[in-house]
C-alpha cells in the first residue's frame, strides 16, 4: 500500500488534465493504495523570494497555502503532478508551487516515484516535451526520486473534450500498476 499524492493543476471546471488526474486516481485507489488529490483552484500560491529563510527551519514563511502541500509532498510515497500544456510549458501555477518546494531541498522526503500528466490543444507526441523536461529538472533536484510514468492527452482544447480519450484509460492503468 502507497500512499499516493496527486495535484492538479488547473484552475479551470470541467479540465481536461484534471480528469487525467481523476482516471489515475481511481486505478491506484483500485490497486489498494491511499490517494490524496489536491487541486490548486482556489488556493493561494506565492512566489518564491528566495528569502532562504526556509534553510533554518525547512519550512516557507510566507502565510499561504504551499507549506501545506509541500508537507504533503514530503511524506507521500507517489507524487503525481497534473498539467495544462501552456506555451509548451507546464502551467505557471505549478511551477510557482514548485519553486516553493526549495523549502524542502535540504530537508528528508519519503516519495520516490513521480508520475506526470499533461493535456494539450495540439496533437503531436512533441508537444508535452519541454514540460516534462520542465518537470523532470524538478524530479533529478530530488535525488531519490525518479520520472516513472507520463500520459500526454492531446487535441483536448475545450473543457470536457478529454472525455473518450484513450490517455484516460493509459493514465487508470498507470495508477493501478504502480
Ligand atoms: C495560456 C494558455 C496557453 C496554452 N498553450 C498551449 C500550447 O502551447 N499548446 C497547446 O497545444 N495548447 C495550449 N493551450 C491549450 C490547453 O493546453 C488545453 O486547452 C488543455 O486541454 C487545458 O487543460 P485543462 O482543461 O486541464 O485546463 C493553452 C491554453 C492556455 C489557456
Amino acid at each position: 500500500m502507497k500512499k499516493v499524492l496527486i495535484i492538479s493543476s488547473s484552475l479551470r471546471a470541467h479540465s481536461n488534465s484534471d480528469a487525467l488526474a481523476t482516471a489515475f486516481a481511481e486505478g491506484a485507489r483500485e490497486a489498494g493504495h491511499v490517494v490524496e488529490c489536491i487541486s490548486l483552484k482556489g488556493k493561494e500560491i506565492r512566489f518564491c523570494t528566495a528569502c532562504y529563510a526556509c534553510k533554518k527551519t525547512g519550512r516557507c514563511v510566507a502565510p499561504d497555502d504551499a507549506p501545506e502541500i509541500i508537507s504533503k509532498i514530503q511524506v507521500a510515497d507517489v507524487v503525481v503532478l497534473a498539467t495544462p500544456i501552456y506555451y509548451y510549458e507546464m502551467c505557471g501555477q505549478l511551477k510557482t508551487l514548485l519553486d516553493r518546494t526549495v523549502s524542502i531541498y535540504n530537508e528528508p522526503y519519503t516519495f520516490r516515484d513521480v508520475y506526470l500528466l499533461a493535456t494539450a490543444a495540439e496533437d503531436e507526441p512533441s508537444t508535452p516535451e519541454r514540460a516534462f523536461n520542465g518537470l523532470g529538472g524538478w524530479v533529478e533536484c530530488f535525488e531519490k526520486a525518479r520520472i516513472a510514468g507520463q500520459v500526454f492527452a492531446g487535441g483536448v482544447y475545450e473543457q470536457n473534450t478529454i472525455l473518450g480519450h484513450s490517455a484516460l484509460e493509459t493514465a487508470r492503468k498507470m495508477g493501478a500498476a504502480i
